[in-house]
């Protein structure tokens, strides 16, 4: 069968790559991609939010699967327009998608269904919120955008002050435009957090290995929040009791909510959770893939993806066996531009690729990258490669991760340098 996968970025590369090895799929197409995609998939020129001709597209190729990688085309509604035209789709409908794409939904799903979360308040008008800041007496609070903001709508705030300079921001001067006509301001929670995603078909739920994120752009967790700059897992901090209790508090009580509220969500749930000292409570929902999560659950993936993807979109997930896992660690390193999360350089050329790709157990997985004229690889957004390593240890996978990642330069290229070195120090919860 032909697979469409949709979107440009490193998690579309990690689907595409690992599809691609399945002996059931005869091609895999990326609409999109990008220019590692291009090695193990059909790139095809429309954007992911191009609904129309990606529908078009579906048909005229008569693909047998379609993958949404990124959160926009869900909310926009491609899932829903796809089945329409009876094309099997990995993707929830754009008012399942509503989990990503409106904080308060989401917020106001996770209290309907009881599932612990931060406290949280709703604001539609600034004065009212900028009042309700100034009588906070706890600090930091957290100030979230309602609407989707590519990761720049969450602010954790330490003063009235600052609070009510933000709310302004968001409220008043439409710096994320409609995305914060409205907001959430919430407690501000502390502990370890993880990532969980599940595959969720509406009926049954298949849980993923859980993944380490590291969302700051500096060592030590500092400087600015990004998409993420690296990961691991497995996450030796997640343990057998942790992992229980979040099925039986958090997923289990999202299908059964998702169901209730006849949310037709067939795709991949990710709940970014924070393990504090009274248990794990949801931070976010998003309802695809993470990225860079995704490359390391491909390369610890064993066997082949595709049944798994195809029986969450015919709602078939309870057929199949749990997947089977690598029980290696997979550290996955991103090398991003000069000036990311900002403003970023983009076209410089990347030499070091084939290098790095020899080395032992690497795979890199490009995410902003594209092709010149001449073939050569150019840097084409903030997080460009990710470079992912397989090691018996933590150790092993990161010296390996990290020895990919040298071998691959840039004018500007940078990336943290601790990714895993906190799964040595986090404390057991
Ligand atoms: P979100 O997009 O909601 O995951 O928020 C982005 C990041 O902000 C999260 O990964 C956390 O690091 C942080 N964050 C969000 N909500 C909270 C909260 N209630 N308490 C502490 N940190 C938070
Ligand atoms: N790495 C976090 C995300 O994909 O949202």
């Amino acid at each position: 069968m032909k697979v469409l996968v949709v979107g440009g970025g490193g998690r579309e590369h990690a689907l595409c790559w690992k599809l691609a090895q399945s002996p059931r799929v005869k091609e895999v197409l990326c609409a999109p991609g990008n220019a590692g995609t291009a090695l193990v998939a059909r790139n095809v020129g429309i954007a992911a939010t191009d609904v129309d001709k990606l529908v078009h597209l579906a048909q005229h190729e008569q693909v047998g699967l379609v993958v949404i990688g990124p959160e926009e085309p869900l909310c926009q509604g491609l899932a829903d327009r796809l089945r329409a035209a009876k094309i099997a789709v990995f993707g929830p409908s754009a008012a399942a998608a509503r989990l990503e794409g409106s904080k308060l939904f989401a917020k106001e799903f996770l209290t309907r269904h009881r599932i612990p979360t931060a406290g949280f308040r709703r604001f539609d008008r600034s004065g009212v919120a900028k009042a309700y800041l100034e009588g906070c007496t706890q600090w930091p609070q957290v100030i979230k955008a309602d609407g989707l903001a590519a990761g720049k709508g969450v602010f954790v705030v330490k003063s009235a002050r600052e609070a009510c300079t933000v709310v302004d921001q968001l409220m008043e001067e439409r710096r994320l435009g409609d995305s914060g006509a409205q907001i959430c301001i919430e407690e501000f929670l502390v502990g370890e957090e993880v990532s969980v995603l599940a595959l969720v078909d509406g009926e049954s739920l298949c849980v993923l290995e859980p993944v380490m994120d590291h969302k700051q752009v500096g060592d030590g967790d500092s400087g600015p929040n990004t998409g993420g700059m690296g990961v691991y897992s497995p996450v030796a901090l997640f343990n057998r009791r942790l992992s229980w209790q979040v099925e039986q508090n958090v997923l289990i009580p999202t299908l059964h909510g998702l169901r209730r509220e006849e949310l037709d969500y067939r795709g991949v749930l990710f709940v970014g959770l924070m393990l504090t000292e009274s248990g794990p409570r949801v931070l976010e929902y998003n309802c695809r893939f993470g990225d860079p999560e995704t490359q390391a659950i491909m390369r610890r993936w064993k066997g082949d993806l595709l049944p798994y993807l195809l029986a969450t979109a015919q709602k078939k997930l309870s057929e199949l066996e749990a997947p089977e896992w690598d029980p290696r660690t997979c550290v996955g390193v991103v090398a991003a531009s000069e000036g990311y999360p900002g403003a970023y350089r983009k076209g410089d050329v990347i030499s070091g690729l084939d290098d790095a790709a020899r080395a032992p157990e690497v795979v890199v997985f490009h995410a902003g990258t594209k092709l010149s004229p001449s073939r050569s690889v150019l840097t084409d957004g903030g997080r460009v490669l990710c470079v992912t390593a397989l090691g018996d240890t933590v150790d092993d996978a990161r010296s390996r991760a990290y020895s990919g990642f040298d071998k691959i330069r840039w004018d500007g290229k940078f990336g943290r340098r601790d990714i895993g070195v906190r799964h040595a120090t986090a404390r057991t919860f």
